[in-house]
């Protein structure tokens, strides 16, 4: 489990997210969305975005496992966290730190549409890593494109190790 290289710099993803919550602001306008991080890989992620989105939110956080120690998706998806607020008829806007198989988004997607029965359910993810999609799924905000294997940092980890660093980095080769 060793760092490899920088992928993105903490100047860089600063200025993404900025550019996100701008967008984010003029498409939510009049409107006072929640926003759902999911925990434990979106909560910086979510922590900056909040703070570039010139409008009223609600924030929120769910938890759902699928990778336990391990990199791989396992496909099968728990909750282990549920939202708190009351959801129905609400804008929500769903925060993951990566997208990789897709598995958890859809799962989400579906769980806030028919269960919390929410008015709209709409996509973010700081990165998209479209190389293991399993699922058809796309992603309405996406702050990097990168698929270059494991990553960690601003939030990810690897079995719980590197969240706190300041910028994004891969691992080398198991
Ligand atoms: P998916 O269901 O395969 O799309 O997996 C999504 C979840 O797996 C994300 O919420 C991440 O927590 C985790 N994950 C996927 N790829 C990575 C990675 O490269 N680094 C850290 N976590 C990852
Ligand atoms: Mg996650």
């Amino acid at each position: 489990m060793k760092i490899k290289e920088t992928l993105l710099q903490r100047q860089e993803i600063k200025e993404r997210v900025k550019s996100l919550g701008q967008q984010l602001t003029k498409d939510y306008a009049g409107t006072k969305p929640v926003m759902i991080g999911v925990l434990n890989g979106a909560f910086i992620f979510l922590a900056d975005l909040v703070r570039a989105i010139d409008l009223p939110v609600e924030i929120d956080f769910i938890r759902v496992a699928s990778y336990g120690q391990t990199r791989e998706s396992s496909g099968s998806i728990s909750l282990t966290k549920e939202p708190e607020l009351d959801l129905e008829g609400k804008d929500v806007l769903l925060v993951e730190d990566i997208v990789d198989s897709g598995t958890t988004m859809v799962w989400l997607q579906e769980y806030f549409t028919t269960r919390q029965k929410a008015h709209s359910v709409k996509t973010c993810t700081l990165i998209d890593k479209n190389e293991r999609r399993a699922v058809d799924i796309e992603i309405d905000y996406v702050g990097f494109q990168i698929e270059q294997g494991f990553l960690v940092g601003y939030g990810l980890d690897c079995a719980q190790s590197y969240r706190n660093l300041p910028q994004i980095c891969s691992l080398e080769e198991e």
